[in-house]
């Protein structure tokens, strides 16, 4: 069997010598650079060994997206099970993936209560349902694609990881962001070496204030308590990135932030409790959920919409009864909306995070400064720049991938590498395995400790792990 270790990827992807493929012009013009299109390999190379059959915990918005994988490929993914409470989900979801009746469950327990048969499970429930899942699947013997976060503590974390040695099982976590073409590229300038030594990295995540409001401040993510800081919620993601991309572990971490804006002490003059009770500013108000659901139809996918009744209708009826309704100044969040880390990484490299709420767009936008170069991206496009000659060369999202999947393309390349993982039960197919994206969350988990304490915090996965 072929071991598809990260030098194979590399090299199918053409980005063996970065140096050599950066080098090349394209017809899309002077400084655009040329390279394979890492999406387009991730469909022309072979696929699992075998179909890999999957049971999915949580049929919402992130169980639907993997699952879909299924219909996307021929003979790759079989769904043959779902847990979901929500009827109306549960049954479309079965009727979709033409799954038997007995298979069909209202909570993951259930699952768990007959023999193994699958070869995988796909945890998509709650962040505060990732825990038990997880150790009851490991236990009956299934591989395991798991939602971020882990869990909602170290310890927990360390549970999970113990698990899957002792019944030596496959654990993807869904740092979806490691198998988008963009930042697979950026890891790879980084690895050829033509940026000289990584010094220092600025890395942003502009969460952009709509979606801040749908999901931080209205939405499931609101209060800590009931799932998870926002840093670990949101950020792991980039905690992760910092983590892949310097392959070096982080030393030390200090954070700031608060929930500042998303308070009563900011609601306009004349708001009301819901933007539905006649607010006098909701029709210049940018947070209006009537302007949001209701006229622009957007964020709709936490909404439950039966498809037998009149959408509108059943738009409005959620938002004078259901959380989407509330007015953003006016709800039970107490999540920060913004927060800033600064840390140490092995080698000397420094890095700073912002987590920003307030930007009227979104995209991290990531510099990394090189003792021979830098590099400048926003996701669409990034520029690599070497000091000897100081001509800048583009790389484009668009001009190399054929994005058809969520998180540029990132959700499909996940279940992909998952799937061939599970097949051919080799671990070192994919990128972010349990242990590695523990270390992010432990960053993560660090810096709220940092936010909390006001001090700098040592982030030493060693000693963590004692
Ligand atoms: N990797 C990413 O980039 C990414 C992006 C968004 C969300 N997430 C994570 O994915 C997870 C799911 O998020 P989502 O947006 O799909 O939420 P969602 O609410 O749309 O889906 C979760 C589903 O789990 C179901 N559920 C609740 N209790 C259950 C139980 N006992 N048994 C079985 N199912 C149960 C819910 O009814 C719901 O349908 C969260 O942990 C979230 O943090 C990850």
């Amino acid at each position: 069997m072929k071991q598809w270790t990260r030098r194979n990827w590399l090299k199918l992807l053409g980005l063996g010598s970065v140096a050599a493929v950066v080098e090349k012009t394209s017809a899309m013009g002077p400084g655009v650079v040329a390279s394979a299109s890492p999406d387009q390999l991730l469909f022309s190379q072979p696929g699992p060994e075998k179909t890999v059959t999957c049971i999915v915990i949580g049929a919402g918005a992130r169980g639907n997206i993997y699952a879909s994988y299924a219909e996307k490929t021929k003979g790759e993914m079989k769904i043959v099970g779902v847990a979901e409470p929500i009827e109306l989900r549960r049954t479309r979801f079965s009727q979709r993936y033409n799954i038997d009746a007995e298979k069909q469950f209202n909570t993951w327990e259930d699952v768990f209560k007959i023999p193994k048969f699958a070869d995988a499970v796909l945890i998509c429930t709650p962040d505060h349902l990732h825990y038990s899942p997880a150790m009851e699947a490991l236990k009956m013997g299934y591989d395991l694609l798991l939602e971020k976060p882990i869990a909602q503590s170290w310890r927990e974390c360390e549970e999970i990881l113990e698990q899957s040695r002792k019944n030596n099982r496959i654990v993807a976590v869904c740092h979806v962001l490691r198998y988008t073409p963009y930042f697979r590229k950026m890891k790879s300038v980084v690895e050829s070496g033509q940026l000289g030594k990584v010094i220092s990295i600025q890395h942003m995540e502009p969460i952009e204030h709509i979606h801040m409001s749908h999901s931080y401040v209205r939405g499931i993510w609101r209060k800590k308590e009931e799932t998870n800081p926002i840093i670990l919620a949101k950020s792991c993601h980039d905690m992760d990135i910092l983590r892949w991309i310097t392959d070096r572990r982080c030393r030390e971490m200090v954070s700031f932030g608060s929930l500042d804006w998303f308070t009563p002490k900011n609601a306009p003059a004349g708001s009301t409790m819901r933007c539905t009770d006649g607010c006098a500013v909701e029709s210049t108000c940018p947070y209006s959920a009537l302007k949001i659901y209701y006229r622009e139809r957007t964020w709709l996918y936490h909404f439950n919409l039966p498809p037998d009744v009149e959408q509108g209708e059943a738009i409005l009826r959620q938002l004078k009864e259901g959380n989407y309704g509330r007015c953003v100044y006016h709800c039970d969040n107490n999540v920060p909306d913004h927060q800033v880390c600064s840390m140490t990484f092995e080698d000397n490299i420094t890095a700073t995070f912002n987590m920003e709420a307030h930007t009227s767009y979104s995209r991290r936008r990531t510099r990394i400064m090189g003792s021979e170069g830098d590099l400048v991206g926003d996701e669409s496009q990034m520029t690599i720049t070497r000091f000897s000659d100081m001509k800048p060369e583009v790389w484009k999202t668009a001009d190399h991938a054929a994005i058809d999947s969520g998180h540029g393309g990132g959700d499909y390349g996940l279940v992909r590498d998952f799937l061939r993982a599970v097949a051919s039960q080799d671990s070192t197919l994919l990128s972010s395995t349990l242990e590695l994206s523990m270390e992010s969350h432990l960053m993560a988990f660090k810096a709220e400790d940092s936010r909390l304490q006001g001090r700098i915090v040592n982030v030493n996965i060693e000693a963590a792990h004692d």
